[in-house]
């Protein structure tokens, strides 16, 4: 070869790898994309509903994350996580718009992510959940004491 065809050669791949590289990221970040599903929706409830809702979830998964751990229970805690994590998912979108006020929602979310997490992964230790319960339970708390 060349001298000439040599740094040619050289010059492509220089371009060549950096594209491949953004464009393989990028296909990552669809992937992610796509699991969490982003969809536009209108929501309709209103704050205080929200928390009707999601003081009725936190009160049943507490009692469930109590009772015996058997694959039923670890089944419900992790059905009740994920609800109590959309209707949380719902606030931080909602009506407020304090971006202090959306962090609690979403940390709330995570915890209770974190939670479901927890009941579908063996083995499950009770406490880990329980301690789960006691951080939600604070981030109910700590946005309550700023906006409620
Ligand atoms: C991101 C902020 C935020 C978080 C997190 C939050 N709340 Fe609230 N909550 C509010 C606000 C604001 C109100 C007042 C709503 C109103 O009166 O319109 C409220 C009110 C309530 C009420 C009274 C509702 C009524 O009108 O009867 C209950 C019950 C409640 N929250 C339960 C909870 C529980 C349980 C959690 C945790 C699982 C929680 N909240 C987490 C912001 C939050």
């Amino acid at each position: 070869m060349t001298r000439k065809w040599s740094y040619m050669v050289i010059f492509s791949l220089l371009l060549i790898v950096p594209l491949v590289a953004i464009g393989g990221e990028g296909g990552a970040k669809k992937k992610r994309r796509k699991k969490a599903k982003m969809v536009k929706i209108r929501t309709v409830a209103s704050v205080g509903s929200l928390m009707v809702g999601q003081r009725l979830v936190l009160g049943e998964l507490s009692k469930t994350v109590k009772s015996e751990t058997t694959p039923k229970t670890l089944e419900t805690i992790a059905h009740l996580s994920e609800v109590l994590a959309e209707l949380s998912n719902v606030n931080s979108v909602g009506q407020k718009k304090e971006s202090g006020y959306r962090k609690f929602a979403r940390t709330l979310r995570d915890h209770a992510l974190k939670l479901r997490d927890k009941a579908k992964t063996e083995p499950t230790e009770a406490d880990d959940m329980l301690a789960l319960i006691t951080q939600i339970k604070n981030t109910c708390s700590a946005c309550h004491n700023q906006f409620r």
